[in-house]
């Protein structure tokens, strides 16, 4: 076989075999296909296209190119939860404790942040001490002990997915929706779960900006995961503003905590339970949605998801205590109003304007190596649709350092656009795939 003929084949519109996608996702993993044979490829699949089939080989290959996590040791059904990323988003900090109180068993690989969107593990190092830098072993151990266990991706996951993104961010064939859905999948089958929970965002905060190519991905990734034998769902849901208010690591922790506590805001705790409903109920622990919604509306009214949250803190070497006195979190050394500069009705919040302006402030990740701020950020005041009042607030900013907070001040007003008429709020869940 040879790359040539692979390339020609598909830039003239043929459909590629199974072996034949297995020689080149096996090639260019161990360095026999160069990146330029792969780029091309790249690019007539960009042009050309794949269909279901091809898309599903792919995917297989990708997930067979390193480690496949043996999550056995582990009884019962293991569910999974991926989000396609957005700003404010942290979900996986509520949702996992609420899951794992109701008896799911959440083991759970995240990573950390870059560019706008921050990384779950990022979020969680606001607790002291904490690491999730713990063996195989120990992951296992914990969520067969807890219920919940999270792992930085630490283990040779889909190498061949990680090379292929390297390549395609760098050659303009990132957004096809059968290679993005191939690459994120490939990653979920080598974590090793039973079932896929898949939050997939639209809107201006999110990779996917129109709400049919959110749509149209979130179909592409469950009928991957169906096609590999595992349960999977998604649900589409609004990042065209943050999520909930705060946007920030330790910011964000707080948020999350106030949820658990019962205090949340109403869009974040309706996606933690929509979610949460699809994963209790893949995990066989409820008959349907309508049941397993409950049971996860009980883990906030008995305190057991606040608890599980603690014992999880705990487990992986973190302070538990700032579950419950959240001013032991990182806090910033100024806190200060931002002002509207105008009266009217917020008509829209260009979403990842507010991401850039925690990443100003130093709460993201400019490149893998730089060090980030896990103070600092912003909370918001005023969504889309709400009234405001010229000088009244509209967020709240938290930063270490005076001009780093002048510049994300004007960013962040900017990112506001007004309206004299009264501005309709749109769904928040855009639609469930299964
Ligand atoms: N996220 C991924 O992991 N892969 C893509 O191709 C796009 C987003």
């Amino acid at each position: 076989m040879r790359m040539y003929d692979l390339i020609m084949k598909k830039r003239n519109g043929g459909k590629l075999a199974k072996e034949e996608i297995e020689y080149m996702v096996g090639g260019f993993t161990d360095g026999q296909i160069p990146d330029y044979q792969m780029s091309a490829m790249m690019m007539a699949i960009y042009f050309v296209g794949m269909d279901k089939e091809e898309t599903l080989h792919l995917t297989m290959a990708m997930a067979n190119s390193g480690d496949m996590l043996d999550l056995s040791l582990i009884e019962g059904i293991k569910v999974d939860k991926h989000s396609t990323g957005g700003v404010g988003d942290k979900t996986s900090l509520a949702l996992t404790p609420m899951v794992a109180a109701c008896g799911i068993k959440v083991a759970k690989m995240s990573g950390r942040g870059l560019g706008h969107t921050g990384g779950t593990i990022d979020k969680l190092e606001s607790f002291e001490g904490f690491s999730t830098g713990i063996s195989e072993r120990q992951f296992i151990d914990n969520v067969n002990k807890i219920g919940i266990a999270i792992m930085g991706q630490t283990a040779d996951l889909a190498p061949a997915d990680k090379k292929l993104y390297g390549l395609r961010d760098v050659t303009a064939t990132v957004d096809n929706m059968s290679l993005i859905a191939s690459s994120i999948m490939s990653k979920k089958l080598a974590s090793g779960a039973d079932a896929i929970v898949l939050d997939v965002k639209t809107g201006s905060g999110a990779f996917m900006k129109e709400e049919k190519d959110a749509f149209s991905l979130a179909k592409e990734m469950v009928e991957l995961g169906k096609n590999a034998g595992r349960k999977a769902v998604a649900v589409v849901s609004d990042m065209d503003q943050p999520l909930g208010y705060a946007v920030g690591n330790s910011l964000e922790v707080k948020e999350a905590i106030d949820t658990l506590k019962g205090n949340g805001p109403a869009d974040f705790l309706e996606l933690c339970l929509t979610l949460g409903s699809y994963m209790v109920e893949l995990g066989g622990l409820a008959a349907d949605e309508k049941d397993a919604r409950k049971m996860l509306e009980q883990t906030i009214a008995d305190g057991s998801a606040l608890k599980k949250l603690a014992q999880f803190i705990e487990a992986q070497g973190g302070d538990p205590k700032a579950v419950y006195e959240s001013d032991l979190l990182p806090k910033a050394d100024f806190v200060e109003e931002i002002a509207s500069p105008r009266e009217g009705y917020i008509k829209k919040i260009v979403c990842d304007e507010i991401g850039i302006c925690s990443l100003i402030l130093g709460g993201g990740r400019e490149t893998k190596e730089s060090d980030i701020d896990l103070a600092v950020g912003l909370v918001l005041k005023k969504k889309a649709g709400d009234y405001v009042k010229a000088g009244e607030s509209l967020a709240v900013i938290h930063g270490n350092d005076r001009e780093k907070m002048e510049a994300a001040k004007v960013r962040f007003i900017n990112a506001y656009s007004f309206s004299e008429k009264p501005v309709e709020k749109q769904p928040f869940i855009k639609g469930i795939i299964r």
